[in-house]
């Protein structure tokens, strides 16, 4: 049976802290999709963890976790995170797999990925710069190299080759950057990357399944940000939603059981593109301050505001939601009025709908007003404990939707989540 742990915002939504909570409760954890964009934070101790790659179930002991094919693995940022992981007595050899189909990010993709940003001026996307969109590229238009690839005795041939090809893209951006320090940093990772456990993915998750034992599938960035159903082109470069676990570990629809999404109480964005709730005001800085909203990847100050009940909507549509999990809500405990987005106003009419192109209309979002908490949530402990006003916010949430919050997160430490069930 397979569990879906997946974002339905724009990301950041606290994915990380939520896995290594449910974790005890699996066999394997398992990314689908994504890459080193991802920032997942964990909190070990009062020592703060963030994951980029390796799946969020990392610290529990005897928990095996397996990087999917359907991500895109630089090998850099691999050994990177797991010279962190390590230095908490984790044993890699024992708990980590790598399928043997996942792609690799190459040095090169890097550079390309910032050479595009570049040339798109002021239409950049924000991307995260870590190659991912032209990794991606290479894996559908059928060059990309992959870490079965590794092992190959003609695996440097293979990637002289595509770097020539890169390099050629490279000119044509004038992209003049000295890129060979990366190489270097590239093969010395390389080297370790291949004494990890690497494996046929689709068999081991299925043998695991067969087993009777249980996987959660954590994904990464948001809902809003999948390449097919985002906010196009202002979006990652692959099925974040719930379709891309199938794709991406090689697991069938049937094995999946719950699809947990998990939202912030109110919501943030980092990077270009739509976001009708966004405030540009003193609310939104004070959001930005109280959530500490700085991204975890790049340190980029995330983009704040009120909750679109619209866009959470159409993602607990397109992923299937059965169960939610709101987090950050002790962050709202400073403001004494809140509101939540029920519809947008597009040119004159209301509507409750995801637009095509978004980004070219006018979107102003219809908002209902709530009272703030009465009482502090951050230092609630129970269900009982939670302020009433919060109780009203979250029950006209769980109606909107359609779908219930089942938890609630009261704070970035491991243990701070109620169970609302
Ligand atoms: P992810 O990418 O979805 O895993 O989320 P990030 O780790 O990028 O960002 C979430 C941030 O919020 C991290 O700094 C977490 O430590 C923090 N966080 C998670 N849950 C809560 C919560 O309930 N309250 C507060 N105050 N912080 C939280
Ligand atoms: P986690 O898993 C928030 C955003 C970038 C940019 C766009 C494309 O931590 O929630 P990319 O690097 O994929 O080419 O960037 O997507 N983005 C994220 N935003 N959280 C993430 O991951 C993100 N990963 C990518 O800011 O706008
Ligand atoms: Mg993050």
């Amino acid at each position: 049976m397979v569990d879906v742990l997946l974002g339905l915002q724009w990301g950041d939504e606290g994915k990380g802290k939520i896995v290594d909570y449910f974790a005890k409760d699996y066999d394997v954890v398992a990314r689908f999709q994504g890459g080193p964009n991802a920032g997942h934070t964990l909190y070990i101790g009062d020592k703060k963890v963030v994951l980029h790659q390796i799946p969020s179930g990392v610290f529990h002991p005897n928990k095996l976790n397996l990087i999917g094919n359907g991500v895109v693995l630089d090998p850099v940022t691999l050994k990177r995170e797991c010279d962190t992981v390590a230095s908490f007595g984790v044993d890699l050899r024992k708990n980590l797999f790598i399928s043997e189909r996942t792609h690799l990010i190459l040095p090169t993709h890097r550079a390309l990925d910032k050479a595009a940003e570049i040339s798109k001026g002021s239409q950049k996307i924000g991307s995260t710069l870590k190659g991912i969109s032209p990794a991606y590229m290479d894996k559908t238009g059928r060059n990309g190299l992959r870490v079965g690839d590794l092992l190959d005795k003609n695996f440097t041939t293979s990637y002289i080759r595509l770097r020539l090809k890169h390099q050629k893209l490279l000119d044509n951006y004038n992209f003049t950057e000295d890129i060979s320090g990366w190489e270097e940093e590239f093969f010395e990772a390389v080297e370790f990357l291949k004494q990890l456990n690497i494996v046929n993915g689709e068999y081991f998750i299925n043998e695991q399944l067969r087993a009777g034992k249980k996987v959660l599938a954590e994904g990464a960035q948001g809902s809003m940000l999948d390449i097919d159903f985002g906010t196009f082109p202002f979006v990652t470069s692959s099925n974040t939603i719930s379709a891309g676990v199938c794709s991406g570990l090689g697991v069938a629809p049937q094995t999946i059981r719950d699809v947990i999404g998990v939202t912030k109480a109110y919501c943030t964005r980092v990077g270009s593109g739509p976001f009708p709730t966004e405030l540009e005001d003193a609310t939104g800085e004070e959001l930005r301050k109280i959530g500490n909203e700085f991204g975890a990847t790049t340190g980029r100050p995330r983009r704040c505001g009120w909750i679109d009940l619209v866009a959470l909507r159409f993602a607990c549509m397109v992923n299937g939601v059965t169960k939610i999990v709101m987090t950050k809500a002790d962050v709202l405990d400073a403001f004494k009025e809140l509101q939540v987005c029920t519809s947008y106003n597009i040119d004159g009419k209301e509507s409750q709908e995801i637009p095509f192109r978004i980004d070219r209309l006018a979107v102003t979002p219809i908002y209902k007003k709530f009272q703030g908490w009465d009482i502090p949530s951050s230092a609630a402990k129970s269900a009982a404990e939670l302020p009433e006003t919060m109780k009203s916010y979250v029950s006209f949430i769980n109606e909107y939707l359609g779908v219930k919050v089942r938890y609630i997160s009261n704070g970035p430490g491991r243990d701070q989540i109620i169970s609302v069930d």
